[in-house]
């Protein structure tokens, strides 16, 4: 693999470069962090098709040999018609329901995600494929991708925000939780802190570990081959970079 190209509507993307560049450390990475139109959430399916392709133009041009969407929501909306205008593979972000509904003891599982994604063909395909008899509870993040976006990852307010969409799930009686959107992994602490307070035992599966291994079986298939001679991570983005260069370095 030489160029890996990787993008999201900000900084959550970089949860999922994170277990890439322990997959694949030698490789060259350019992130782009669509700030300046972040959250993408709440956006419709057409924008955010627009905007991907028009990143995905850019990555290419600047050298990207595969992309992956680091991100749920763009994947629920936009890789299908990535992956047919552009000839370069793409990996996508696929919410943990099938694991999540093996590993369950209760019988109920959490999906948290964005509006966007929940709502989506894609995860609406997933959920029927392999839930498999278990009860699904699905919570919108609500205010959560503005936590990490401004890098509020703990404190009163974010255990406030935080609570609101975690609480529900939990008193539902889900014992694992799937996190459906990228930004979700940096609020782990907070969240496992919430319920481990509160007496619930309950496990969280990020599906970034997945999706890294899933990139390197695709840039193996594709004969992509391995071990860029300029390895490094390129951080880009359409608005302020200050607080995706600060989240980045707490990645390394
Ligand atoms: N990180 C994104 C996701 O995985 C997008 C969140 C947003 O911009 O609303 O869905």
């Amino acid at each position: 693999m030489a160029t890996i190209g990787i993008f999201d509507s900000g900084s959550g993307g970089l949860s999922v470069l994170k277990e890439m560049l322990k997959v694949l450390p030698g490789e060259r990475y350019i992130y782009y962090s669509d700030n300046a139109n972040c959250p993408y959430g709440e956006k419709t399916a057409e924008f955010i098709c627009e905007r991907a392709e028009s990143i995905c133009s850019m990555l290419i041009e600047k050298g990207a040999e595969i992309i992956v969407v680091a991100c749920n929501t763009a994947t629920a909306a936009a890789i299908a018609s990535l992956r047919k205008r552009f000839a370069i593979p793409f990996v996508g972000m696929e919410p943990a329901v099938k694991p999540a509904a093996l590993g369950t003891r209760s019988g109920v599982i959490g999906v948290l995600a964005t509006d966007g994604t929940l709502k989506a063909s894609k995860y609406l395909n997933t959920k029927d494929r392999f839930s498999g008899g278990v009860r699904i509870e699905e919570h919108v993040g609500r205010g959560f991708v503005e936590l990490v976006e401004s890098l509020e990852l703990d404190g009163k307010r974010a255990r406030g925000v935080v609570e609101a969409s975690l609480l529900p799930l939990l008193e539902a009686g889900a014992d694992v939780i799937v996190l459906g959107c990228t930004h979700y992994p940096f609020l782990l602490p907070l969240m496992e802190s919430i319920a481990k307070e509160r007496g619930y035992e309950v496990r969280f599966i990020d599906p970034a570990p997945a999706v890294s291994r899933h990139l390197v079986e695709v840039a193996a298939e594709r004969g992509i081959s391995s071990a860029d001679p300029n390895p490094g991570v390129i951080l880009l983005s359409s608005g302020p970079k200050e607080s995706l260069e600060r989240l980045y370095r707490s990645i390394l």
